[in-house]
């Protein structure tokens, strides 16, 4: 396995690599990887190479959230990604991907616009921006993103299929501790009696996610129930709770499509999110 930090370097490899007719399988992170990294990494195995970035993007921050204190872990990061076959690890700095001056940005209406696009204004921008330019480095055939993130997943597929972008996206299912918590680089943050309280999440996504399957349609009743079961966790401040379609990401009030389930918490200071998708 390399690890590399220019994009020449990535280009020369990737370059290697398509003379020999190999597929590429590319899995975009911002490290401190976990067991949700990895089931992407081992799902991009069915490409001939895999490629890791691991950049923690300043541009997806907003001026007081937690660019600084996001953890970052390089050595234990390169083990993980050794022990699932990866091929090539891409490790920029901020000067790497955007120099000096940088004025070009990927921006997207609709999508963008609802859940965390509205307590994180500028937030998907700088995902657009930076994925972009992973994409236009890395030239995968093969990109995997978790559907913690399904807003993010929901972005990225519509700006592939909206600019033409050649590639496949693949979304894959949220990995969760044994108790319920959805794995998250973020969970490091939480004390022990956060931590705990953090299960409250889980919770009220299998509440939600009962009412669905035993028929219930209407929106409002199942947020409704998910809302009084986090508000029982002192601890917890809800963000959002909403349901949307699946494609445009807009507020629906029954079942009759594809519909995310979305959740924004914060546990103490630190803000999680988790989600149910009911497939129609
Ligand atoms: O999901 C993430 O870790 C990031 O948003 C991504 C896709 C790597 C872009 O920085």
């Amino acid at each position: 396995m390399k690890i590399v930090s220019t994009i020449q370097e990535v280009r020369e490899q990737v370059r290697e690599w398509k003379k020999e007719g190999f597929t590429i399988g590319f899995v975009p992170t911002m490290g401190y990887l976990h067991e949700g990294h990895a089931s992407l990494m081992d799902r991009a195995r069915e490409n001939d190479k895999v490629v890791v970035s691991i950049f923690v993007n300043p541009m997806q921050f907003g001026p007081n959230e937690d660019l600084d204190s996001y953890p970052r872990d390089l050595e234990h990061d390169a083990e993980i990604c050794r022990e699932h076959g990866v091929d090539l690890i891409f490790h920029p700095t901020p000067e790497e991907m955007y120099g000096d001056n940088f004025y070009t940005y990927v921006d997207m209406d609709v999508l963008t616009q609802e859940l965390c696009g509205l307590s994180r204004p500028a937030h998907f921008r700088g995902v657009c921006t930076v994925v972009t330019k992973l994409f236009n480095i890395v030239t995968p055939d093969h990109a995997y993103f978790g559907q913690k993130d399904a807003q993010q997943l929901a972005i990225i597929k519509r700006m592939v299929k909206d600019l033409n972008m050649p590639l496949e996206i693949h979304g894959c299912p949220i990995v969760r501790e044994e108790d319920g918590l959805a794995k998250s680089s973020r969970n490091t943050y939480l004390s022990p009696e956060e931590r705990k309280a953090a299960l409250v999440l889980s919770r009220s996504i299998i509440l939600g996610k009962n009412m669905v399957e035993e028929g219930e349609c209407d929106c409002g009743k199942i947020i409704s129930a998910m809302t009084e079961e986090i508000q029982k966790e002192p601890l917890a401040k809800i963000d959002y709770i909403k349901m949307v379609d699946l494609d445009t990401m807009q507020q629906i009030t029954a079942i009759e499509h594809g519909v995310l389930a979305a959740m924004a918490v914060y546990i103490g200071k630190t803000r999680l999110i988790d989600n149910f998708i009911v497939e129609k």
